[in-house]
């Protein structure tokens, strides 16, 4: 049965999805139909489509009582919007539908495992939250919430934990169990992850705490993920109030893959910790295995330091980055966007050699929706610093610099459209990469997303410059040859 909340969720909506004027929606990121979104929830393949929930307040660009919108996609490109999926409509939920899950079951059902939250006050006066794991069945468009309610409730927490951080179940079917990883605060006060396993999902019981954080990968851990990528075994967290290296491992919200080894599926035998995006937006990311076997993963693109400064210049507020493919080289992920954007282009240009010293510009590189690569080879000059500077006019423009000589990239939005400063610059190193540099840049109107030498390092981020900024120039201290491919997107085949 559709309860009012949702009927109305979904009545509103269709403002957004109808709206005629659609020139400021992104053409391939994933957004909510109106309205705030945050984390990817249940990003997972049923039937034969591929099914992304998030986070969702559809009533204003804000954050706000937690709904779970709904969209869905063949090929990780083209998205369309489904009904919102859930809204906070049951006693147990009514402060929230917090981040979670989904699967398809064995009958052909989808299931969506979520966090329960309701807000009390506790003896000592303090109102806190009760945060609970719970599910929902339905056929992929209309979802029942189960009358057994929370399955995982506080109760069985591990004593001495805390019980108010309980949250973000990714459920993962293996063999024939089904287990649920759920964020919780060791009494340390730092993330660990809890494991809970089932026969038939909706009966758990605890089963380990997989790895935390001990006080050394930030605090809180948020969202986690688990799979085996190439011989090696990932997880991932979303740290908070990490402490920040002075290099790439950058303070505040973070998001890791802790990469390891183990035998058993429940064995983690953490080896590193990899930062997954050194951009100023990426938080809360999430994985699917694609029916060809590759591991997909699509994070929110934006984190909590500056949501916020969430505006209204649109009718929505908020994105996901394009999904990336994940892969292991030599113990370290690399992420690329999903191959199939390159169904999408339009018209391909290149340079080759060409020179940069002052300010250049080269025939039709320019636009607000494009891929492109940029590569300068290690034969140059060795003290240059070289500058892309995107969505550019007169007023505004947003650059990429990279330093030869530091080995650094430097992310400047300060003069984006953004009216805040906190986080407008970010600079990350280069990894050892024997002086080659290539950046893919992938621009869709408001963000733009850069793979650093065929996805070593990738770093997102958006901006709020007007659509009529679209210049693209080049500029180096040094004179520095560079290659350029381009490629334009084919904006019909976005049409429904
Ligand atoms: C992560 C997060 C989750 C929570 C959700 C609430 O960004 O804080 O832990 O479930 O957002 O919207």
């Amino acid at each position: 049965m559709t309860s009012k909340l949702l009927q109305d969720a979904r009545e509103y909506e269709k403002k957004g999805i109808n709206s005629a004027d659609k020139k400021d929606r992104p053409l391939f990121h994933a957004t909510g139909a109106i309205g705030w979104i945050n984390d990817p929830n249940g990003f997972s393949r049923y039937k034969d489509s591929y099914h992304l929930f998030y986070q969702y307040h559809p009533y204003s660009n804000h954050w706000g009582p937690m709904h779970w919108g709904h969209s869905v996609t063949k090929d990780f490109v083209k998205w369309e919007f489904l009904p919102c999926a859930m809204a906070p409509d049951e006693e147990y939920d009514k402060d929230g539908c917090f981040s979670g899950s989904a699967i398809e079951l064995e009958d052909g059902r989808q299931l969506l495992m979520y966090t329960s939250v309701i807000r009390k006050e506790d003896s000592d006066g303090e109102i806190r939250d009760y945060q609970q794991q719970c599910i929902a069945i339905g056929d992929g468009v209309d979802f029942e919430k189960h009358q057994a309610n929370p399955v995982i409730s506080t109760e069985m927490i591990p004593e001495e934990n805390d019980i108010h951080d309980f949250r973000d179940p990714k459920i993962i079917k293996n063999g024939d169990k089904y287990y649920c990883f759920a964020i919780n605060r060791h009494p340390d006060g730092s993330g660990q992850i809890l494991v809970y396993e089932s026969m038939d999902a909706v009966k758990w019981s605890f089963a380990k705490v997989l790895d935390r954080s001990n006080n050394q990968v930030g605090r809180i851990w948020e969202c986690p993920d688990y799979f085996d990528l190439d011989g090696k075994r990932v997880l991932i967290v979303s740290p908070q109030e990490v402490t920040g290296d002075g290099a790439n491992v950058f303070p505040g919200f973070n998001n890791f893959f802790l990469v390891g080894h183990g035998k058993e599926f429940l064995d983690f035998n953490r080896e590193s910790v990899q930062p997954i995006d050194l951009g100023t937006d990426f938080y809360a990311a999430q994985t699917l295995q694609a029916e060809d076997g590759r591991r997909i993963m699509i994070g929110w693109m934006q984190n909590w330091e500056t949501c916020n400064y969430a505006n209204d210049l649109h009718d929505y507020y908020g994105m996901m980055t394009i999904p990336r493919e994940l892969k292991i080289d030599c113990g370290y992920v690399l992420q690329q966007p999903v191959k199939e954007l390159e169904n999408y282009y339009l018209k391909d240009f290149s340079h080759k050699n060409a020179l940069v010293n002052k300010k250049t510009s080269l025939s039709n590189i320019n636009g607000r929706v494009f891929d492109m690569t940029i590569s300068i080879s290690p034969e140059q000059e060795k003290d240059y610093e070289f500058t892309v500077a995107l969505a550019k006019n007169a007023d505004y423009e947003t650059r990429i610099t990279y330093n030869r000589r530091n080995n650094q990239i430097r992310l400047d939005r300060t003069k984006s459209g953004i009216m805040f400063s906190s986080l407008s610059l970010r600079e990350f190193y280069v990894d050892d990469n024997q002086g080659e540099i290539k950046l893919r840049i992938v621009m869709d109107k408001y963000s733009m997303e850069l793979f650093v030498n065929d996805g070593r390092q990738a770093a997102s981020m958006k901006i709020d410059t007007p659509l009529v900024a679209s210049e693209i120039t080049f500029s180096s201290s040094q004179p520095v040859k560079m290659d350029v491919e381009y490629h334009s997107f084919d904006e019909s085949k976005f049409k429904n």
